[in-house]
């Protein structure tokens, strides 16, 4: 069995999760989702989350691509994650292009295009104008 994990927050989820979730999947045969946690986001990228980590994690556990949920709480446990888990593929999408490619001595490491014109900050900042 093929394991696959992916990074990221998925708040306010939208169709560009799912694309980028779908595709992840497709890449293995097993999807494991490390879901930065509310402390994490606050403290390393200043975003605070609309929803909270476990109402983000009920959700991402909802996705039919999604087999297990795991908590991000730090830039340096990716290492640990993929021996932990064995995983054969990180997934993440292209916005972060090269900037894993450390973990390229444990497993395949696969940036995915991005799918154009939506994001959680698009969202926030357009809410009300649609
Ligand atoms: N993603 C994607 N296509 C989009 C938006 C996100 O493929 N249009 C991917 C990201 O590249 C990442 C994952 O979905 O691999 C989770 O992204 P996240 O940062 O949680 O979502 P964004 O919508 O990019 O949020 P923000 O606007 O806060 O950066």
């Amino acid at each position: 069995m093929r394991k696959v994990i992916t990074y990221g927050t998925f708040d306010l989820l939208h169709y560009g999760h799912i694309n980028l979730l779908r595709r992840a999947k497709e890449a293995g045969d097993y999807l494991i989702v490390a879901l930065s946690t509310d402390e994490f986001n606050w403290k390393e990228k200043q975003k605070k989350c609309y929803f909270s980590y476990e109402e983000r994690k009920q959700m991402v556990e909802a996705i039919r691509y999604v087999d297990l949920v795991i908590p991000e709480e730090s830039w340096e446990q990716k290492v640990s994650d993929v021996k932990e888990f064995r995983v054969d593929t990180f997934v993440i999408g292209d916005d972060w292009e090269g900037k894993f490619d450390f973990l390229k001595e444990y497993c395949e490491v696969l940036y995915l295009p991005r799918t154009p014109e939506i994001s959680t900050t698009q969202i926030k900042n357009n809410l009300g104008t649609r």
